[in-house]
């Protein structure tokens, strides 16, 4: 695995301590690898009204994109489950929209990892008319 790959699942593993998840309990890191080699971090994050709670991978997309990074090369996403932690629908069509090529590196506790493109995570992704924007 590349060692930027590595850099990447150590920075979500550090933004997960971040995590603010009194509701669920469930923790879950994140760090996006820009196309200019920027490293972008996210945690979930909860609210008592349960669905303004927003996962961790965007957070850490959005970070990108509001920084004007659109173009991402690779996701880690980290989480403390059986199998290496794989990104929720939402959060997978948040990554098509911008980089449906982006290296999805999903990793454990035990450091599982399992790595696919994110356009494979999510197969037939809703395109709309397809106009160029990004
Ligand atoms: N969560 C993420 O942060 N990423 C995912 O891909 C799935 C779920 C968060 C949302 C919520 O705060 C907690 O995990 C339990 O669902």
């Amino acid at each position: 695995m590349e060692d930027i790959f590595q850099e990447l699942i150590n920075k979500a593993k550090e933004a997960r301590l971040k995590a603010y998840a009194p509701y669920s309990k469930f923790q879950v890191g994140s760090a996006v690898l820009t196309e200019n080699d920027t490293i972008f971090t996210g945690c979930n994050i909860e609210n008592v009204s349960l669905g303004l709670s927003i996962c961790a991978e965007r957070v850490a997309i959005f970070k990108a994109i509001s920084s004007g990074c659109k173009r991402i090369k690779a996701i880690a996403i980290i989480c403390d489950t059986e199998k290496p932690c794989s990104p929720c629908g939402a959060c997978r069509q948040v990554m098509v929209e911008f980089s449906p090529e982006m290296e999805v590196i999903m990793v454990n506790h035990q450091n599982k990892i399992k790595i696919a493109k994110a356009k494979e995570l999510l197969p037939g992704f809703f395109k709309g008319r397809a106009i160029e924007h990004r």
